[in-house]
């Protein structure tokens, strides 16, 4: 896999005059980065590190004010200050996305499905929402290939339209724990409720119930990076359908209104679909430019009455799956 010159050469540079590039682990440009000291070359200014990028390996080293980077078998020089090496150990730079976390978005195409692996690059811990069944191979693959330890996997909802992959995770992956909101009565090893926390690693998502959709809708909501992961309580310019699993559309823009719309307006929103190719929106956009929920809540109830949608095609199916994390014969607790 070939990386780019042009990020190679930003990344270099970035390494070089990072205060803090003597963690352990990082990602930078989306990259899983291991960093590691260069034995006694350490007290002379010059570092190594190895970067993991799938099967891809690449490596840098810094010395005398000079980068030079081999990528495989190909090797060019890159400008770079001299490195400096603090004692600093940890990274705490969290400004950056992808400086101490890794944040993938990852679509299933047939449902048009995004699936959110999140982890904290120092423990290595992740979890992933609203996984798929139909993708659980690829999902586990990128665990196990980004070297992650996949402690929760966690749903959004009970879905209409696809088998979550939360029962085929629970098997493959020993020590992945489900979740899934209390209300929705489905199995899991971990019913959430409202303002319950899931951490993995340094970091934390907060549940908060939004309901309207179906009555078990989760919102995870995760403050230090301002992400906001909506499930199909709120889409970009839309919302999920209020016809059908107990939905409501007065109690859904009551929830997103009072849970999502309430939040700082630069938070990012990730959503559980997009049918239009986008693949992320703010709250702030939402506020303004969602077609449904900026109306009066009046206008919104009858705009989600006249939608006269069709009948999920899948919900026969999925709905008695997801009652029981997606697999009919997995056990709850922990796989071992
Ligand atoms: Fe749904």
């Amino acid at each position: 896999m070939a990386l780019p010159s042009t990020g190679l050469s930003a990344f270099a540079r970035l390494l070089a005059q990072s205060p803090a590039h003597c963690c352990k682990r990082r990602t930078l440009f989306g990259l899983n980065v291991k960093i590691n000291k260069a034995g006694g070359a350490w007290k002379q200014r010059c570092c190594s590190y190895s970067i993991l990028l799938s099967r891809a390996s690449v490596c840098c080293s810094t010395q005398k004010g000079n980068m030079s980077v081999s990528h495989q078998n190909s090797q060019s020089k890159i400008d770079g200050k001299k490195s400096m090496c603090p004692n600093s150990t940890r990274s705490t730079h969290t400004g950056i996305p992808g400086d101490d976390f890794l944040f993938r978005q990852l679509l299933e195409y047939k449902s048009y499905t995004y699936t959110y692996l999140l982890a904290d690059t120092h423990s290595m811990e992740a979890i992933l929402i609203d996984p798929v069944i139909d993708t659980v191979d690829r999902d586990v693959r990128l665990v196990k290939d980004l070297g992650l330890k996949l402690i929760a996997a966690a749903n959004t909802h009970v879905h209409a339209d696809h088998i979550t992959g939360t029962g085929e995770l629970k098997k493959r992956v020993p020590g992945c724990l489900s979740y899934i909101a209390e209300v929705s009565g489905a199995q899991a090893d971990v019913k959430v409720k409202e303002h319950d926390i899931i951490k993995f690693g340094r970091f934390q998502l907060e549940a908060r119930s939004t309901p309207g959709h179906t009555d078990g809708c989760m919102t995870y909501v995760w403050h230090e990076k301002g992400m906001v992961f909506t499930g199909d309580a709120l889409l970009i310019r839309g919302c999920g359908r209020t016809d059908f699993q107990q939905g409501s559309a007065s109690t859904l823009y009551d929830s997103v209104h009072q849970k999502i719309l309430s939040l700082p307006e630069h938070y990012c929103v990730f959503p559980a679909h997009d049918y239009t190719g986008q693949t992320m929106s703010t709250v702030g956009e939402e506020k303004q430019f969602n077609p449904r929920l900026s109306k009066p809540k009046s206008e919104f109830v009858e705009i989600m009455t006249k939608l006269n949608l069709p009948y999920p095609k899948q919900i026969d199916v999925a709905l008695p799956a997801n009652l029981v994390c997606g697999v009919f014969d997995v056990p709850t607790g922990p796989a071992v």
